[in-house]
């Protein structure tokens, strides 16, 4: 499709918008700061999902000031179960950098916001189009999608030089609704032009240029080359308890959850007595042992399968060692972040 086409586009699209879109939080008031929360949030997570999370994460920390001084361990609470944990480490020092280089105002222009942290060109895109109302365009999985087919353009979009080439070619055609055309776009591909399951060409507006329709081929688009396959690792997750209080530690400061707390694990699928031997090597006296269901979570690059075990522990002198902290359970749910991908044994830690 060439770009004299492309144009034709955006009018049945800003025209769709206008009637069809969702109300969602952060578009009432499309400041700054709301708009930039929203599309870190967004990435990887569905709307749906993240709406609570923006809400509350709104009421605690409603600006830059705020979010420049929120404590971490506080910033991942609050981002408990969104996964992906980088992602709220960066708004952190990006806000700590707009408080120093910036005036504590969030900058407008395309190539300044590229140069926060967490920030790449989808991102700078969606906040100058939509905050600012710069000409830019936004290009996310949503937009690949849409120009793949209505081109019929069967090129990888997972190739980088396809993502290029795309933006360049929406950058020709940017309306002055600028931030309304690219939401526009992310729409289409939220709920018509969809990713998964059968595309509602029949909602589309679109539809009377689309090629990959004419030719019968919306199926088939976009081509994304395999994805790597996810290594998996073993683990086994402890509920260890003592009373009240339940073992947890803090995961060192680099790689995956970093940072974060977590039950104790070892790696591999330990049986009982492999586990009864660690636990006393840690000089506990372990008293009763109980398997759990097993369980697993993926993230984007490994999946953990879990075997679990709860633990009751006979109270000692000094529980607190060697990384492992024994703290209250129910201090968990309010100063602990323990992420999501324990979820299925952290319901164990407080009953
Ligand atoms: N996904 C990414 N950005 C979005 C937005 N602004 N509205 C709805 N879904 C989105």
């Amino acid at each position: 499709m060439k770009d004299m086409e492309l144009q034709g586009l955006v009018e049945p699209l800003l025209i769709w918008y206008d009637k069809s879109h969702r109300i969602l939080p952060w578009r009432e008031y499309p400041t700054p700061y709301r708009v930039w929360i929203s599309e870190i949030m967004l990435q990887q997570t569905r709307v749906e999902a993240v709406r609570p999370y923006y809400e509350r994460f709104l009421r605690v920390l409603p600006d830059i000031v705020h979010l420049a001084q929120v404590p971490e361990d506080e910033l991942l609470k609050l981002w408990e179960g969104l996964g992906y944990y980088n992602r709220a480490r960066n708004l952190k020092k990006a806000a700590v950098m707009i408080q120093e280089t910036y005036g504590g105002e969030m900058p407008g222009q395309y190539e300044e916001l590229l140069k926060l942290p967490g920030i790449g060109s989808y991102t700078a895109g969606a906040i100058a189009s939509i905050a600012f109302g710069q000409p830019v365009p936004a290009v996310d999985g949503n937009v690949l999608r849409i120009l793949a087919r209505v081109s019929a353009d069967d090129r990888d979009i997972m190739d980088q030089k396809v993502r290029k080439n795309v933006e360049e070619r929406l950058r020709n055609i940017m309306p002055t609704r600028a931030g309304d055309f690219n939401q526009a776009l992310i729409e289409l591909g939220a709920i018509v032009c969809v990713p998964n399951g059968k595309a509602r060409c029949g909602a589309c507006p679109l539809a009377f240029c689309c090629m990959a329709r004419e030719k019968g081929i919306v199926d088939e688009l976009p081509k994304k080359k395999a994805k790597k396959e996810r290594r998996l690792e073993q683990k086994t997750v402890l509920v260890l308890r003592e009373g009240d209080r339940v073992g947890i530690r803090k995961r060192s400061a680099k790689g995956l959850l970093a940072g974060m707390y977590e039950l104790p694990n070892l790696e591999g699928c330990l049986g009982e007595n492999e586990v009864l031997e660690w636990i006393r090597k840690q000089g506990l006296s372990p008293l009763r042992i109980l398997p759990l269901a097993g369980a697993k979570h993926i993230f984007s690059h490994v999946e953990w399968q879990m075997t679990g075990y709860a633990v009751s522990l006979e109270e000692t002198e000094d529980m607190d060692r060697d990384g492992l902290i024994f703290i209250d359970a129910k201090e968990t749910e309010e100063t602990y972040p323990i992420p999501a991908a324990f979820g299925a044994y952290a319901g164990y830690m407080d009953i």
